[in-house]
């Protein structure tokens, strides 16, 4: 007998405040052609003034609890996943906890930005197959907009904000391929990239919030090598092939990232969940967003094999295999 994380339910929320891509050029010299043709993005939510993370978090993770049919009572495991938390401290995680009224269990924030979504699927799920938690809410959560520089055209087109989530839950499963639930997970990171994607603030530096400063070309160039390479260790050891994958539902920062990722993968293009033109780059609150758009208008289903990466600052990046 082998435990397994299953998905039981998933939920997402988007601010209301929309920004077009012509909204954009009022605020930098750009056009909505140069962000279409380079990133795929069309529009982004924005917080509202006074809308956090946890308050956004805590939306998509009621929208996963009622997709699963659960008392969020019976939850003993938040781990959310966030670059933009509320405050330096306490964590958001326990924002988001008290929100639900939950009193019991264990919950705790995860940085590893654009990839910190595939962080806590893993850690969720080796506390679940620990069997140290039954019921785990996984969240990606993030307000980008209050870490960008409005001035500076080459990284403020190019986010949104934006929560998502899904609730995993302890089963039984055979050990095999043909289970539901997390089949496997593989994380990386390397730390001698930090300049090419970072915050220029924090508690210990500045004692500032600081800013978004990115090389984009440098990232992109980094960016189909890492996730092809990890997803090509999945496939290796898991014995799953390229064909046999229902739906890729990778982090969502590049349009043409997207692309050439499921090209070298040799995944088919009709099998690619996007959302980066609706939502632009949400970093660790793009996969759940995906998962949860994908599931709700009836292209996920139950027993789906579904294949999420991402790579982010650090540099950070991992993959996961999952049945839903
Ligand atoms: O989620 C974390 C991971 N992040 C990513 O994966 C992002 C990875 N990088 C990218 O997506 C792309 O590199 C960008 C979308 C950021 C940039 O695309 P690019 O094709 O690499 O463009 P570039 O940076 O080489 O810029 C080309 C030109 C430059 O002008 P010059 O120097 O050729 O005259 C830029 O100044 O485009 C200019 N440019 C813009 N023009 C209009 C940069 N930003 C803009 C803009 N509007 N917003």
């Amino acid at each position: 007998m082998t435990i397994r994380s299953v998905v039981i339910g998933s939920g997402h929320y988007l601010p209301e405040k929309c920004l077009t891509n012509a909204d954009m050029t009022r605020l930098v010299d750009t056009s909505d052609e140069w962000i279409v043709e380079r990133t795929g993005i069309r529009q982004r939510h924005l917080a509202a003034e006074g809308e956090t993370t946890s308050m956004l978090a805590t939306k998509a993770a009621i929208a996963a609890l009622e997709d699963a049919g659960i008392d969020p009572q019976t939850i003993d495991l938040i781990v959310l996943a966030t670059a933009t938390p509320d405050y330096t401290f306490p964590s958001t995680a326990t924002q988001v906890q008290a929100a639900l009224g939950i009193t019991g269990g264990a919950a705790f924030d995860l940085q590893a930005v654009c990839s910190g979504f595939v962080y806590a699927v893993a850690t969720a799920d080796n506390f679940i197959k620990a069997g140290s938690a039954k019921r785990a809410l996984v969240i990606g959560a993030e307000t980008f907009s209050r870490i960008l520089d409005w001035t500076d055209r080459t990284t403020c087109v190019l986010f949104g904000d934006g929560a998502g989530a899904i609730v995993l839950e302890a089963r039984e499963g055979e050990g095999a391929n043909a289970d539901r639930g997390i089949l496997c997970t593989h994380l990386r990171s390397d730390g001698r990239y930090r300049d090419k994607l970072f915050v220029d603030g924090g508690p210990s530096t500045s004692m500032t919030t600081g800013h978004l400063r990115m090389e984009g070309k440098e990232v992109f160039r980094h960016a189909v090598a890492n996730m092809a390479e990890t997803v090509e260790e999945s496939f290796r050891l898991s014995g799953i092939s390229p064909q046999e994958i229902k739906w890729f539902v990778p982090h969502q920062a590049n349009r043409r990232i997207i692309d050439a990722t499921a090209k070298k993968l040799n995944i088919d293009p009709s099998r690619v969940v996007i959302t980066v033109d609706l939502h632009g780059n949400t970093s660790a609150a793009s996969i759940p967003l995906a998962l949860s758009v994908a599931r709700r208008d009836g292209r996920i289903e139950t027993g789906d094999l579904v294949l999420i990466e991402a790579m982010g600052g650090g540099f950070t990046w991992g993959s996961a295999l999952m049945r839903w």
